[in-house]
């Protein structure tokens, strides 16, 4: 949903102005494009992050990646939110790996806000990545299959 900074709640535009503010740690020398992101963990610690770029550019870490991997390290498995901003007047999306990344730890809300304008597209991690590969892919694979031995062997009659 496509919205302004002012129809967040505080607390959500709070979380933009730290993103907005984490742009500031970018190391981006080869593409000049800041990115910020700020996290909101269960127990609503706030993590952030900024892309990271290096002189082999696939190296590159993107601001949400950098804002997961680094919460994770400090021991967070669960997220409630997290707000990711550019210097772009219209919201930047996600790239792929970073949408994928995300949904790894559920469904929970992404705000995509800017430094240069109150524009705001809200989301979630499944609105961004409808029809994803998660967990629950691995999970239900194992259950299916463990499902399929069990029905074999009472069909053998064992
Ligand atoms: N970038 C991010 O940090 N997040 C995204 O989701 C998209 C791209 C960064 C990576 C690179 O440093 C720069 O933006 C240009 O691609």
């Amino acid at each position: 949903m496509t919205t302004t900074k002012a129809n967040l709640s505080e607390f959500e535009q709070k979380l933009v102005d730290k993103a907005v503010e984490a742009m500031e740690r970018a190391y981006c020398k080869y593409s000049n494009f800041k990115v910020g992101a700020a996290l909101v963990c269960e127990d609503g610690e706030i993590i952030i992050g900024a892309n990271h770029e290096n002189a082999s550019y696939g190296a590159t870490i993107c601001a949400e990646r950098s804002a997961v991997v680094t919460a994770l390290t400090k021991g967070h498995r669960k997220f409630k939110m997290i707000a990711v901003a550019t210097e772009l007047e219209g919201p930047c999306s996600p790239c792929g790996i970073c949408r994928q990344f995300l949904i790894e730890f559920g469904d929970y809300k992404v705000i995509l806000g800017s430094s240069t304008s109150d524009q705001i597209i809200e989301t979630s991690t499944y609105g961004l990545l409808p029809y994803a590969f998660t967990p629950k892919s691995l999970d239900d694979h194992e259950k299916e299959t463990e499902e399929r031995h069990h029905q074999e062997e009472t069909k053998n009659g064992h």
